[in-house]
């Protein structure tokens, strides 16, 4: 197993390399910066490890760089809550806090060996993701469909707000999906995964020859979504400057691309996301108040996981059966005690990390029971 370690405190860097060196089945290589790692990283590594507080590009940003493309291990020195949560919406493994044991460290390397050798030697099949449902149900979730559901209906502008993972794309997709534009597109952006420099192009579009690289015309999301529902994922993290522009299109139902003075009407629906809070960001001058209350027009709280319990066990075994039948694994079940895990567990990366949870759960656990030990959640904040 080759092993890619990422750490900028040169004691730590060693002792790793040297502690993971007495493994025969280990192949370590070691990195003082993540931009250094990224120059050297290719396919025949199996695993980063990576540090989280480095100069340069911290490992957070690490990780998003990476993309999913290689099994990631974070050990940080000063592991908070927001973090954790980060690395649950990256898709990391583990989560380990300095000082470790060794190992620990082995333990978590073993398990993501393990989870690699099982999900490549099964032939993925195609199963369809259950997208646009709801795998369980609970009081507080009713209540916010219902107001959904009502909502989809006019026209109105919408704001979910939420933690992260508690479905907020989710909702999207459904309040479009019961509204009148069900049949039209939903085309979605997301401020925070977007260059600020871009954001403006991808919005509203551009024609030949507006900036250097525009080579030809290309319409923006705002025209892609003509007739139906335009979703603005993390809204808060617009930049401030473009804000009056936004405000300006949905006030006057046009947009002009980039390079042109002839404006092109849209009719869209806005949905907005976000799970900043966008109040502080008012209050601080870095969110327009008349912009808030252009796209608030109906707010709607999408209350945490760990204030839907009811929903925790059956999400949890109809994902399970979802992963049971991707990896045509035999029939498994939860241990009632893994089930009273789950339902005490306070997820901060709500619906998202359950999902993670289960899957990684159902990888590991050798037998036809998952029990407490294989979900892991001890070790979490
Ligand atoms: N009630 C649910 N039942 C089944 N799956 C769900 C449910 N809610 C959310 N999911 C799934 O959980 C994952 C996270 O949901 P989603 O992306 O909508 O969250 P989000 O609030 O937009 O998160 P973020 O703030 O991190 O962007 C998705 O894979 C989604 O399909
Ligand atoms: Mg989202």
């Amino acid at each position: 197993m080759k092993i890619a370690i990422v750490e900028d405190d040169i004691n730590m860097r060693k002792s790793l390399e040297i502690a993971l060196g007495d493994y025969d089945d280990f192949e370590v290589k070691t990195f003082r910066n993540a931009k250094e790692a990224l120059k050297k990283l290719d396919e025949s590594y199996d695993l980063v490890i990576s540090d989280i507080t480095m100069p340069g590009m911290n490992g957070i940003e690490f990780v998003e760089e990476l993309n999913g493309r290689y099994d990631v291990i974070i050990i940080t020195g000063n592991a908070t809550l927001g973090r954790a949560i980060e690395s649950i919406r990256l898709g990391v493994s583990d989560f380990l806090t300095k000082p470790f044991e060794v190992e620990t460290l082995v333990e978590a390397i073993r398990r993501s060996q393990k989870v690699q050798a099982r999900v490549k030697k099964r032939v993925k099949k195609d199963v369809p993701t259950n997208n646009s449902m709801f795998y369980g149900t609970s009081e507080a979730l009713e209540k916010t469909l219902n107001l959904a559901y009502k909502a989809a209906k006019s026209d109105a502008s919408i704001l979910l707000l939420g933690e992260s993972g508690v479905g907020k794309e989710l909702f999207a997709k459904t309040i479009h999906n019961n509204s009148p534009r069900k049949d039209k597109p939903f085309v979605a952006i997301n401020m925070a995964a977007i260059p600020e420099n871009l954001i403006e192009s991808e919005l509203f579009g551009f024609e030949k020859g507006a900036f250097t690289d525009a080579f030809e015309a290309k319409m923006g999301k705002f025209e892609a979504a003509n007739g139906g529902t335009l979703f603005l994922d993390e809204i808060a993290e617009m930049p401030f400057h473009l804000q009056a522009k936004l405000l300006r299109a949905l006030q006057e139902k046009v947009i002009y691309r980039l390079g042109s003075t002839k404006g092109v009407s849209v009719d869209v629906r806005i949905v907005a996301a976000t799970n900043a809070d966008i109040k502080t960001k008012m209050q601080n001058q870095e969110f327009r108040e008349d912009l808030y209350y252009r796209i608030a027009t109906i707010p709607i709280h999408i209350p945490p996981l760990r204030e839907r319990k009811d929903e925790i066990i059956p999400i949890a075994q109809k994902c399970l059966e979802d992963i049971v039948e991707k990896y045509d694994f035999n029939p498994k079940a939860f241990s009632e005690e893994a089930k009273e895990k789950m339902i005490e567990y306070h997820w901060p990366g709500n619906i998202r990390e359950l999902i993670a949870v289960v899957e990684r759960a159902a990888i590991l656990s050798d037998g036809d029971t998952i029990s407490e030990n294989d979900l892991f959640l001890d070790a979490r904040i």
